[in-house]
This record gives structure tokens, sequence and C-alpha cells, in this order.
């Protein structure tokens, strides 16, 4: 049923006239027009469409936009600074950017993990980002970027 859905995206109102079970990663890249979130395995596997919502990671291509209205959703385009900039260079630090098709959602995955005001064990880490398939075996570097960047100070997440 076609119905129109309101949420936060990016720190603004928006208003998605949709189906209510359109998963939220079609809303965000064909209604809303950010390709930055990616369509993987359309599962819940494999993490390339991670979004934060309310702050915390969640795989927006099992999300019915109707579990979204009223709620808060940050993508990649919406990532704040310092945080932005604090997984670039340690993501440029490491090289673990390939191809890049997994790794927004990564960065958004490890933006939640450095935005805890505890920082995360390494096995935390090792755990969350371990839920990331890449299929240019990018896996280990992020790791080691994630804990370069844990090294660097600390941000906000979303
Ligand atoms: S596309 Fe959502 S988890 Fe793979
Ligand atoms: S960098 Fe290519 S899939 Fe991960």
């Amino acid at each position: 049923m076609i119905t129109s859905v309101n949420f936060e995206l990016n720190g603004r109102r928006v208003q998605v006239q949709a189906d209510a079970q359109m998963p939220l990663l079609w809303a965000l890249r064909e209604r809303l027009q950010l390709l930055g979130t990616k369509p993987g395995c359309l599962q819940g596997v494999c993490g390339a469409c991670t979004v934060h919502l309310d702050g915390a990671p969640a795989r927006a291509c099992q999300l019915p936009l109707s579990a979204v209205a009223g709620r808060s959703v940050t993508t990649i385009e919406g990532l704040p600074e310092p945080m932005r900039q604090r997984l670039l260079t340690a993501w440029t630090e490491h090289q673990a950017l390939q191809c890049g098709y997994c790794q927004p959602g990564q960065a958004m995955t490890a933006a939640a993990l450095l935005g805890h005001a505890k920082a995360p064990t390494p096995e935390a880490v090792a755990t969350a980002l371990a839920g990331h398939l890449c299929r240019c075996g990018s896996g280990p570097r992020v790791v080691s970027a994630v804990h370069s960047a844990l090294a660097a100070g600390t941000g906000t997440a979303s």
C-alpha cells in the first residue's frame, strides 16, 4: 500500500511516498537519489547497505520504509565532521580503499564504533567488521584503519 513516511535523513526532515514495505535501501537510492548506500546481497549478510538508524548501524536492505517513520537515518553522505575526516585519514594511511564498493557500509559501522563514549575493544572492532564482505580483500586493512582512528582521538558518529 502506498503511504507517506516522514523521517529525519542526514539532519533534515524528509517525506517519501512509497509502498510501506519498500526497503529503505531503495527509498534512499531511487526516491532520494542518495547513491552512497550500496546494494549487495539484499539479504542482510554483506553489509554494503549499512546506514545508521538512531545512531546504530542498520542494514538498509532489511528495513521496510515503515520501520524508519519518525526516526533518524544517517547515510555515508551525511556523516558529520570530524568523523568523516577522521575515517578518511585512517583509510588513506592504511590504503584500505580498493574498488570502494563495500566501503560506505564499512565506514558507517566504523563510525558507530568510534562514536561510542567508551572505546571498543579490538575484539569488538573485529567482530563488527567481520560482518562486512569485501571482494577485494581489504578487510584486514579496514580493521587496521579503525584501530588507527581509535588511537587518533574521539569523535561523534551521527
Ligand atoms: S545489501 Fe544489505 S546486507 Fe547486503
Ligand atoms: S573494496 Fe572492493 S569490495 Fe571491498
